[in-house]
């Protein structure tokens, strides 16, 4: 296929490109621009990151796990264009130099172009901004204090020229869900990558050959998440950032669970609709969304459809989707905040879920009126506690009520062992969830980012 975009200032015409080429091996195969390096090939590390910049903004992105007609009509920045023409370094660069922000230096390039994206975006977070990227020898301390101290300084004229070019239009690329539609109709059997951030790693890792690709990224009408009186609707190509921007001000846990989301560079990438369609028992967002009564909304030709996000998933890799079906959107309810989503992993950040638990329980006039609550990691699909539920519902909310409530676990989840946590853990940590629930909603600290010396 034919792309067109721009590499450090320059425009780029591929011809025919391969649609299954991950910027990183055109990079470093095709384009001799070995500055930006390979150390996991699955969206870990960081050590290939890049920064993309199209009519939305700037991300930094994995190059690893991102195929080259992701980035048609778009602007790439590799480490090579973080200087100036003229050679004068960026201001991270110098302030990497200044703080000894590198040792062997594998990782740092990877971290500069974070740290370029960062600054050229405002963000001063930077524990959570450069969470994706690893350093085996540094340390994190030098690091960020250059990026503290780069922050104030202007974004250099060569940064903020980087603008998108037209890109080519590709009968692959749809660029609204109606073409998209009628597309995948024709042909059902076509792989529907959105942020690439699962399938990427089909073809790193598994060396899968994917004869047809659809590129998702073209259809500005998924991307948008609508927030009225009585609804949010979530299109299915809304990134895990963008989600986590919309969720702060309604369901701030919710928010908070999606910082710990992977990372900057793949919650940039993946979407919802991708973490919904994957079908995995650990997806984060599912869990969160069915505690908050979301429906999901499919589409197939000119037939759209609605049902419960619970009904979608039916059984482990199973899930009732159509050939030729794709997911538009996610919607629920507007609602007062009762949210709380705990996620368990290994690690704080960047770490699939162990378990995931979401609590949403409604109390009138000290009695439970309603309770949803749903967890990943603890059966084969993303799933709701019913018996929980059920002991939960027209009782007081009190510890009497909470723990006879939490027996219901035993009889809502059989979950298995494996390398994250055996299934006695899993079942006592849900227990324990719905105990930390209680405390919070009770006004307690709960986070082990509360607890105070
Ligand atoms: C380093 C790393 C860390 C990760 N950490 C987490 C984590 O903490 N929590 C978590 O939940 N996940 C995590 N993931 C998994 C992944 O990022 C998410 O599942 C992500 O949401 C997938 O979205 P995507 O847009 O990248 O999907 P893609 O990889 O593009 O697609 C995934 C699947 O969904 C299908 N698909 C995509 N969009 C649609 C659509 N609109 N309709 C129908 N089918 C569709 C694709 O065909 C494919 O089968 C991690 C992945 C990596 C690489
Ligand atoms: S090489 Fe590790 S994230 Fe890309
Ligand atoms: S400087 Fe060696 S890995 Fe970071």
């Amino acid at each position: 296929m034919a792309l067109t975009f721009r590499l450090n200032g320059e425009e780029v015409r591929i011809p025919d490109a391969d649609p299954s080429t991950t910027l990183l091996d055109w990079l470093r195969g095709e384009r001799g621009l070995t500055g930006t390096k390979e150390g996991c090939n699955e969206g870990d590390c960081g050590a290939c990151t890049v920064m993309v910049t199209d009519g939305r903004g700037s991300k930094a992105l994995n190059a690893c796990i991102l195929f080259l007609p992701q980035l048609n009509g778009k602007s790439v920045r590799t480490v090579e264009g973080a200087a100036g023409p003229d050679g004068s370094l960026h201001p991270v660069q110098q302030a990497m130099i200044d703080h000894h922000g590198s040792q062997c230096g594998f990782c740092t390039p990877g971290f500069i172009m974070s740290m370029v994206t960062a600054h050229a975006n405002g963000a001063a977070d930077f524990d959570d901004q450069l969470a994706g990227n690893l350093c085996r020898c540094t340390g994190y301390a030098p690091i960020i204090r250059a990026a503290e101290a780069a922050k104030d300084a202007p974004v250099p004229d060569w940064i903020t020229r980087d603008r998108p070019v037209a890109p080519g239009t590709q009968p692959l690329m749809p660029r609204s869900a109606d073409e998209l539609a009628e597309l995948y109709a024709a042909s059902p059997d076509a792989t529907l990558i959105a942020g690439a951030t699962d399938v990427g790693l089909w073809v790193t890792k598994q060396l899968r050959h994917l004869p047809q690709m659809i590129f998702l990224d073209g259809c500005a009408d998924l991307k948008d998440i609508e927030v009225t009186d009585t609804a949010v609707r979530i299109g299915a190509m809304a990134d895990l950032n963008a989600l986590r921007a919309a969720m702060e001000p309604l369901h701030p846990s919710f928010a908070e669970m999606l910082r710990r989301f992977a990372s900057q560079q793949v919650r940039a990438a993946a979407t919802v609709g991708g973490n919904i369609a994957n079908g995995s028992p650990i997806g984060d967002t599912p869990p969160a969304l069915i505690a908050l009564g979301a429906i999901l909304h499919l589409r197939k030709g000119d037939t759209s459809r609605e049902l419960p996000l619970e009904d979608f998933f039916l059984d482990y890799g199973k899930q009732d989707r159509q050939p030729g079906e794709f997911v538009k959107a996610v919607s629920f309810p507007r609602q007062p905040d009762a949210l709380k989503v705990y996620k368990l992993s290994k690690r704080f950040d960047q770490d699939i879920s162990a378990v995931l638990g979401a609590f949403n329980v409604t109390v009138e006039n000290g009695r439970i009126t309603a309770a949803r609550i749903a967890f990943g990691g603890m059966a084969g699909i993303p799933k709701r506690a019913a018996n929980v539920e059920a002991a939960l519902t027209g009782q007081p909310w009190d510890e009497t009520t909470i723990n006879a409530a939490a027996a219901g676990f035993d009889q809502d989840f059989t979950p298995m062992t494996d390398m994250r946590a055996s299934a006695v853990y899993r079942l006592e940590t849900a227990r324990s969830m719905l105990s930390r629930y209680f405390a919070e909603l009770n006004g307690k600290a709960v986070s082990v980012l509360e607890v105070k010396p």
